[in-house]
């Protein structure tokens, strides 16, 4: 095996103790992570490896998007820009460093999801989508 992919490791313990375990290190974590959930501590813990955040559940996940795109800051944001609330999020992920690929069955909402590279949010913006961040997980995996 050359590259591996793990999921759902939550603690800095945790994921030291899988590295010191193997040969091959994750090139990439695979957590819930989206505004209310940013896994910041985690995604800094992971630089010393050379390993990657990926997003599940970047909008939020099926059931829990309205509450994502109905928060107000993002509501303001997205208004700021003449985007969608799903816009602003997927920017975030993309400032954020974080790798999000969105789930969806419908064909606008994908394209939708692609139009996110002729905008940018401002450093306030950024800031005001950080302080977003509550812990709050939507899914227990
Ligand atoms: N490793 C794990 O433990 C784990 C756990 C959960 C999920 N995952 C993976 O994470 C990935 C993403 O999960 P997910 O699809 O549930 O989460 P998600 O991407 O956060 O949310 C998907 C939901 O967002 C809606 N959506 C997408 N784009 C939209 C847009 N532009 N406007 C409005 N609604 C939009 C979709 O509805 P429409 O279809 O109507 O667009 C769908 O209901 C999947 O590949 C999943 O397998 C991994």
């Amino acid at each position: 095996m050359k590259s591996i992919g793990l999921s759902n490791y939550y603690t800095p313990k945790d994921f030291d103790r899988l590295v010191n375990a193997v040969t091959v290190v994750p090139a990439l974590l695979q957590n819930e992570t989206h505004p209310y959930h940013q896994s910041s501590k985690m995604k800094e813990h992971l630089k010393q490896y050379g390993t990657v955040m990926e997003s599940w559940f970047p909008l939020g996940g099926r059931g829990n998007t309205q509450k994502l795109f109905n928060d107000k800051t993002i509501k303001k944001i997205a208004k700021a820009h003449n985007k969608t609330s799903a816009q602003v999020i997927l920017r975030w992920h993309l400032q954020a460093g974080n790798i999000a690929i969105p789930g969806s069955s419908n064909e606008d909402h994908i394209k939708e999801n692609f139009e996110i590279f002729d905008f940018e949010l401002t450093k306030d913006e950024m800031k005001q989508m950080g302080n977003l961040d509550k812990d709050e997980r939507f899914a227990d995996y």
